[in-house]
């Protein structure tokens, strides 16, 4: 361990996903164990340039390994993206002594860290939190599998109205520039078929598709829609079906915010407590401008410069296996 370091900032910031609390009660809980003092500052870099944080001791991080949300509050700082912003919160952290940050969240915070880093020479680790897994240097993100599992939850439910009524369901599920919940969970549920913003989608293919299916007397069927398609969303696609095939009763549901909130799964707390454990061994060994992440069951870094969220590749078998099955 560097003598450097001896008091260490969290921030949580973008989107909040289920495991972050997990992951701060690790992060809290390793950097004590290691003689670091901790704080937490509040709505992610707003609380750097704003000055609002708490210590945070061990009984501080009690009881939170099983929460949704962030306790710690969270935001997109618009004002991180200006200098000003950055000096500010530069300032406040040499006023309180900070030496290095640990920052969970996606793609919009490690942009901002690494600015920051080369700006004023912070040590920063960023941990990936976000629900859409759209990160490149880990398998998965913290809160993925989580938001993964709530999904199927509601689209198990769907699929029973649905074929009670004989009825076509487009569901629309978050990921604006990435469809891997859409994916793996339209696989998971059996989905008709997939749109993802990684392909593009041939509205006649999927009209073609559904009337094939019509024609086997399917009870029911999904549509399972990443918010980023490129055909622009649930509504558009249940519009392109009934011009279509006017017979069709047709039910949109767009499953928003709740593929946010919930208590973490299992998976999800035990990715946040190795990646948060992970990131302060990095950090007191020297480590910055790099995202803890895990590969194949091992701690990887990878630079915040190519963590980023377009170099992670879907997987197409996956999308071939859904209309494989969906025949
Ligand atoms: O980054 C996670 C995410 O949930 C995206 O899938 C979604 O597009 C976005 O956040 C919505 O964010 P908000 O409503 O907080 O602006």
């Amino acid at each position: 361990m560097t003598n450097k370091i001896k008091n260490i900032g969290i921030i949580t910031s973008g989107g909040d996903a289920p495991g972050m609390n997990a992951c701060i009660r690790a992060i809290t809980r390793t950097a004590i164990y290691n003689g670091l003092n901790v704080f937490g500052f509040k709505k992610g870099f707003n609380g750097l340039i704003e000055n609002k944080f708490t210590p945070l001791h061990s009984k501080d991080v009690s009881n939170i390994i099983q929460r949704g949300g962030t306790i710690l509050k969270t935001a997109r700082s618009e004002q991180f993206l200006t200098y000003e912003g950055r000096k500010k919160a530069y300032d406040n952290l040499v006023k309180n002594n900070i030496d290095a940050l640990v920052a969970i969240g996606g793609d919009g915070t490690f942009t901002g860290a690494s600015v920051f880093i080369k700006e004023f020479n912070i040590p920063i680790i960023g941990i990936p939190g976000t629900i859409d897994n759209d990160l490149f240097g880990t398998d998965n993100t913290i809160g993925y599998d989580t938001a993964l599992n709530t999904v199927v939850e509601a689209v198990d439910k769907l699929r029973d109205t649905a074929s009670s009524h004989g009825r076509l369901f487009v569901i629309e599920v978050m990921g604006k520039d990435a469809g891997f919940i859409a994916l793996r969970g339209g696989i998971a549920t059996g989905a008709e078929a997939i749109l993802i913003p990684e392909t593009k989608t041939y509205i006649d293919h999927l009209l073609e598709k559904l009337h094939k299916n019509n024609n086997k007397k399917k009870a029911s069927s999904i549509i399972l829609v990443a918010e980023g398609d490129d055909f622009g969303g649930a509504y558009k696609v249940a519009e392109a079906v009934k011009n279509k095939y006017p017979f069709y009763d047709i039910r949109v549901t767009v499953l928003g915010h709740i593929q946010r909130g919930g208590s973490p799964s299992a998976r999800d707390r035990v990715l946040a407590s190795q990646l948060g454990a992970g990131a302060i061994d990095f950090l007191v060994k020297g480590e910055k401008d790099v995202m803890v992440g895990l590969i194949d069951k091992r701690l990887a870094l990878t630079p915040f410069s190519q963590a980023a969220k377009h170099n992670k590749e879907f997987n197409q078998e996956l999308l071939d296996l859904a209309e494989i099955l969906a025949v």
